[in-house]
């Protein structure tokens, strides 16, 4: 996914898109990083969900990396990657991009490595089948 061009974002469609409210903000008028967290979190297992066909649960988040600050009324995308598959592991790179509501530039602001598993019906890890329909 991502592109060399740290200003273009990448060239395929956001998993989820939101807008920054205040009540996502702190007292400096950012907004939280858990938040953000929490999007690309939505994101990348919006992907991995697809993946796995069901259940999935968030393992680990590596390389966490926040860029540049989020304002209240930025819309926020989210970006997801696939990096791997293991026997009940996905591997996901994710991205969050903000737009200011009065501009097409686009800004990378997070960046980090999510680890999902799949899991049954009593969050017991279980093994991924991978065929032609779930990695498009
Ligand atoms: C997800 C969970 C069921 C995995 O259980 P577990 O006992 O660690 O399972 P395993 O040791 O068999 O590991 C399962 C897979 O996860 C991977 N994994 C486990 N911990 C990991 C970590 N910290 N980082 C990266 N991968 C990890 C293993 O390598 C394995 O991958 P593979 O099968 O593709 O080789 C368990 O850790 C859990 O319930 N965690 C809480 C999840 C949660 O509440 N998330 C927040 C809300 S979604």
């Amino acid at each position: 996914m991502p592109s060399d061009d740290p200003e273009a974002p990448p060239p395929t469609h956001p998993m989820i898109r939101a807008i920054a409210m205040p009540a996502d903000a702190n007292a400096n008028g950012d907004i939280f990083g858990g938040w953000l967290m929490a999007q690309m979190d939505l994101g990348g297992s919006n992907l991995a969900g697809r993946i796995a066909h069901g259940r999935i649960a968030t393992v680990a988040v590596d390389a966490m990396s926040f860029i540049r600050p989020v304002k209240i009324g930025d819309e926020v995308s989210v970006y997801a990657d696939l990096v791997s598959v293991g026997r009940t592991s996905i591997k996901v790179n994710v991205e969050a991009w903000r737009r200011a509501r009065d501009s097409e530039n686009e800004r990378r602001v997070t960046k980090a490595v999510f680890t999902f598993v799949a899991i049954d019906s009593e969050g017991r890890p279980r093994p991924i089948v991978v065929g032609s329909d779930n990695l498009r």
